[in-house]
């Protein structure tokens, strides 16, 4: 049976820069506090009303696809994972898919937040080896910004988060090297720890002159239980891959965290037994971009040679949900 590869990968970042001393316009924060706590020392921002997060995504996927020398009409699909959708619905596939110019082929997407990508990768690879579809984009995408919560109570949630867009094309291939597993998780008891209320079809109206006062719009997260709940479900998730392919974090080349917050890596680091040239960080220069982060820093590995051929390769993420999953993958 052929397994998954990454024929190629890509991303994209709005080119507005947000240094932590810039958030003093609006928060009464510090780069010491965000640094000390997070490691993020900038994010990049759209400019609201020019840039969607389909945007983001259509160049990273145009660098995805340059880089395999494909056209978009060598797409069969579109998965596309996100929590932070063009509009409420439809969901940014089809404005993806229509900004590619290939009408007719499926766009698929997931609502998963920081696991999205490694539950679009499970989807993806399952078509891609039952046969079903040949060439799947991938993407996770993300805009933030303009769902920042710029009253002073809003600066735990928005200084971790940036906007940005990762692709990766996957297709099949029987030389022994692609997506070994996916391991998914969810625990819906966690729902309400990190979430965005309002909008709501759960209410009449779905939202309303209430909610907005309230601020109910703008997400809201209980930081010290996602923190506690990451460092426990991240190692485990991924010891159960690793065992789940008799293998061992020493065999890990490169092990690539969600990147939620430096201390989170860290902590699933140690848990691991990982030394420092395992694992790849680059939430100093993005923040958080939630479905974003992983095929991000997937695409700044491959490009600079870190992660070669046949390197084993993991990647685990926990979020929002709470959902949480790991990815073992033989480049
Ligand atoms: O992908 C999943 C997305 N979310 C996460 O991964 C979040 C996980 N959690 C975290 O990263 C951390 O909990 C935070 C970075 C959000 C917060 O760090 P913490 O060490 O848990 O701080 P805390 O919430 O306990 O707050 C400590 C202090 C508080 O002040 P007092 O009560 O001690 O006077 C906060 O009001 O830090 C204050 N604080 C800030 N100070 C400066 C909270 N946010 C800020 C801020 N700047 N932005």
């Amino acid at each position: 049976m052929p397994r998954t590869q990454f024929i190629s990968t890509g991303f994209h970042v709005p080119e507005r820069i947000v240094t932590n001393d810039e958030l003093r316009t609006w928060w009464d924060t510090s780069d010491e506090w965000i640094r000390a706590r997070t490691g993020i020392g900038e994010r990049h921002w759209v400019e609201p009303g020019l840039e969607a997060g389909s945007d983001l995504a259509l160049k990273a996927a145009q660098s995805a696809l340059e880089r395999a020398d494909l056209k978009a009409t060598d797409l069969d699909c579109i998965v596309f994972a996100t929590l932070s959708p063009d509009y409420f619905f439809p969901g940014g596939g089809v404005f993806l898919q229509r900004k590619l110019g290939v009408p007719g082929i499926p766009a698929l997407d997931i609502r998963n937040q920081c696991s999205g990508f490694l539950y679009g990768l499970s989807v993806a690879d399952a078509w891609v080896r039952s046969g079903q579809y040949k060439r799947v984009l991938l993407i996770g995408a993300e805009v933030h910004s303009t769902g920042m919560d710029f009253s002073p109570g809003g600066r735990d949630l928005s200084v971790l988060f940036g906007d940005g867009a990762g692709a990766v094309i996957l297709g099949p291939g029987d030389d022994g090297r692609g997506v070994l597993s996916v391991h998914l998780h969810a625990d819906g008891v966690g729902a309400e720890q990190l979430w965005c209320e309002s909008e709501s079809s759960a209410r009449m109206p779905r939202i309303s002159y209430d909610d907005l006062d309230a601020g109910r719009h703008f997400a809201r997260m209980n930081g010290r239980e996602v923190f506690r709940n990451a460092v426990v479900r991240m190692p485990e998730v991924v010891r159960e891959g690793l065992a789940a392919n008799d293998l061992t974090a020493e065999d890990i080349d490169l092990f690539i965290p969600h990147q939620a917050n430096l201390r989170i890596s860290e902590a699933v680091q140690k848990q691991l037994g990982l030394r420092d040239d395992q694992v790849y960080n680059n939430i100093e220069r993005f923040g958080n971009t939630t479905a974003a982060t992983l095929p991000i820093a997937m695409d700044e590995v491959a490009r600079s040679g870190r992660l070669k051929e046949g390197d084993l390769l993991v990647l685990s993420a926990f979020g929002s949900g709470w959902t949480w999953g790991s990815a073992i993958i033989r480049w």
